[in-house]
């Protein structure tokens, strides 16, 4: 399975969609991430086509894979995908987060009606509902991108496919690893605080138990969203459920 992640807009949480709800769950996925494809040319450079080429012959050789697609590069790889006429195909499904701001709503949307003019189909676009609060009209919040969609139904939509905000993913943003494969580590943090002779110690060793707990509590939140994402129909063989409670 190959899932590209992907919205004009920044910081709607693609990164994060990738990093910590798809990637844990498609048994045997690889991250590419875009913008490490130009890392050696300096940054904010945008994609080129002989590195599109490159990604696509990737793609070609590996089984399943996760895409993240940096916002500056977005415009660009969708233009090339224009181009190369039928690349798109290479993708099982495009993963579009989207949050309640309205200028990412509006981005959201921008990103619906280009990828309908490269011809994915609805059936292959999802749409994550990032950072939605407790407590709010999730209808009303979202207004603007679910009333564009009841008139266009471009993607496929499931209420179910929310996440809230929390604060664990600021918290693990630069350690390089996902939430499911935190709460699993099962080290006996109490039982090493109290062993641990200095004050520093055991703060930092507080630190990772309140981080693993966090971890723990929005795990189920990340396997119910990644199921009403539906990616694993056809393919159900290649999708690993990961509970705390399941391992
Ligand atoms: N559900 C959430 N709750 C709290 N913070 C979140 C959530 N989702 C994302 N964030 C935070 O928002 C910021 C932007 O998220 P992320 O980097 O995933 O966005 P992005 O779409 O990949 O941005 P860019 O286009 O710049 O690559 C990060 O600091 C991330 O930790
Ligand atoms: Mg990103």
């Amino acid at each position: 399975m190959k899932i590209a992640v992907i919205n004009f807009s920044g910081n709607v949480g693609k990164t994060t969609v990738a990093r910590h709800l798809l990637l844990p769950r498609i048994d045997g996925a690889e991250l590419i991430a875009i913008e490490s494809l130009n890392a050696d040319e300096g940054q904010g450079q945008a994609l080129r086509g002989r590195q599109f080429g490159e990604l696509q012959e990737y793609l070609q050789t590996i089984d399943h894979a996760v895409v993240d697609i940096g916002a500056s590069n977005v415009e660009e790889l969708l233009g090339l995908m224009q181009r190369y006429r039928g690349s798109h195909e290479d993708f099982d499904g495009f993963v579009v987060p989207t949050v309640p701001a309205l200028k990412q709503q509006q981005d959201t949307i921008a990103t619906l009606v280009e990828l309908a003019r490269l011809g994915v189909p609805a059936a292959k676009i999802r749409l994550v509902f990032n950072m939605v609060d407790r407590g709010v009209d999730f209808k009303s919040t979202f207004f603007l991108v679910l009333g564009f969609l009841a008139e266009r139904p471009l993607a496929t939509v499931n209420l179910e496919c929310r996440l809230g905000t929390n604060e664990i993913y600021a918290r693990v943003r630069h350690q390089g690893i996902d939430l499911a494969t935190l709460a699993r580590d099962d080290t006996d943090y109490r039982a090493l605080i109290v062993n641990a002779p200095h004050t520093t110690e055991k703060l930092a060793l507080a630190q990772k138990l309140a981080t693993r707990r966090l971890a723990s509590g929005v795990v189920p939140e990340l396997d119910a969203c990644f199921a009403a994402l539906g990616l694993g129909t056809g393919t159900a063989h290649h999708v690993v459920p990961l509970t705390r409670q399941a391992q």
